[in-house]
């Protein structure tokens, strides 16, 4: 008989701002590992988080959550790092965007000394510059390197799709891919219903696209940040690695010659299952879908020689 345990699953969140602990919670909730760790520069805020949680356990069950150290990414099979500054009053993206690559260098950097199997799964904003440099940074191979990417700009596009046609988002087959940002596109060649092609007037995809792509800036505006939905999708990529789902998800990876785009992180439907993101899918685009793909990824390639990564 066989007497050894099963080893915990263990998730580590680094980055206990409003993005990892909603994250975190999410997480508890839906009983998705043995094992949650939090870490933050603010220890405080990440042994406050984690006493809260701890204190919900007598309604959710088995998960043992703890402030951690950086010692505890040693038997963590997801890394999910949050961790980044918020842009102070004048600053420019560029110089935000060198501020957060240091804070990830020193991250990461903590995270190697540990941990050589995990899977680092990236949410801090600019996501697929971040992925990028925490690529090759880590010297990981591709497949453990993840960024949240499009997943939660595709939810988007389905709930407002699923709201015009009165439909649930889950029946709706559509994809954002490129950039997590303003350079993103809908993919409408291939957006469906079982299989059948949406009924919509061009001025309603124009909308239905403007409010995805502009959702954040619309959240932000009116309460600081957003956290719920990026939570659910960051535990629905999660989810998709530990249970070996070989689920399609448009997250952030690195491109090597899809549809001519190389050498960036960029959101497109990838199948992830217990070794990450196992394979591109490479679907048909149109042209003008193509063009759109690339102008995203030379503003993303301009910006990482930006800060010479
Ligand atoms: C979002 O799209 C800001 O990346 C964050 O909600």
């Amino acid at each position: 008989m066989d007497t050894s345990k099963p080893k915990k699953t263990r998730i580590v969140v680094i980055g206990i701002g409003a993005v990892g602990s909603t994250t975190a919670y999410t997480l508890l909730l839906k009983e998705r590992m043995d094992e949650l760790v939090l870490i933050d520069a603010n220890q405080a805020k990440a042994v406050g988080d984690a006493l809260d949680m701890n204190h919900g356990l007598p309604f959710v069950g088995r998960t043992r959550v703890w402030a951690g150290t950086y010692e505890d990414c040693r038997e963590a099979d997801i890394i999910i790092i949050t961790a980044g500054a918020a842009q102070k009053p004048g600053e420019s993206r560029v110089d935000l965007l060198k501020r957060n690559v240091s804070i990830y260098e020193s991250i990461i950097g903590e995270v190697l000394k540990v941990n050589d199997h995990g899977i680092l799964l990236i949410a801090s904003n600019p996501v697929d510059i971040m992925s990028y440099f925490s690529l090759k940074k880590s010297n990981w191979p591709v497949n453990r390197v993840i960024g949240s990417g499009t997943l939660l700009d595709s939810a988007r596009f389905r709930y407002l799709i699923g709201e015009k046609l009165n439909l649930d988002p889950r029946s709706v087959h559509a994809h954002i891919v490129g950039e997590h940002g303003d350079s993103e596109l809908p993919l409408w060649s291939l957006a469906n219903v079982a299989g059948t092609e949406l009924v919509l007037a061009d001025e309603d995809k124009e909308e239905i696209f403007t409010n995805t792509r502009d959702a954040a800036y619309q959240i932000i505006e009116s309460k600081g940040a957003t956290y719920y939905a990026i939570a659910l999708a960051l535990d629905r990529i999660c989810t998709a690695i530990l249970r070996n789902e070989g689920a399609v998800l448009n997250v952030s990876t690195m491109l090597d010659n899809y549809h001519g785009v190389s050498d960036v992180y960029l959101g497109v439907p990838c199948i992830v299952d217990r070794t990450g993101v196992r394979e591109i899918m490479k679907v048909n685009i149109s042209d003008s879908e193509r063009e759109l793909l690339h102008r995203s990824a030379d503003k993303l390639k301009n910006l990482i020689q930006s800060i010479s990564v």
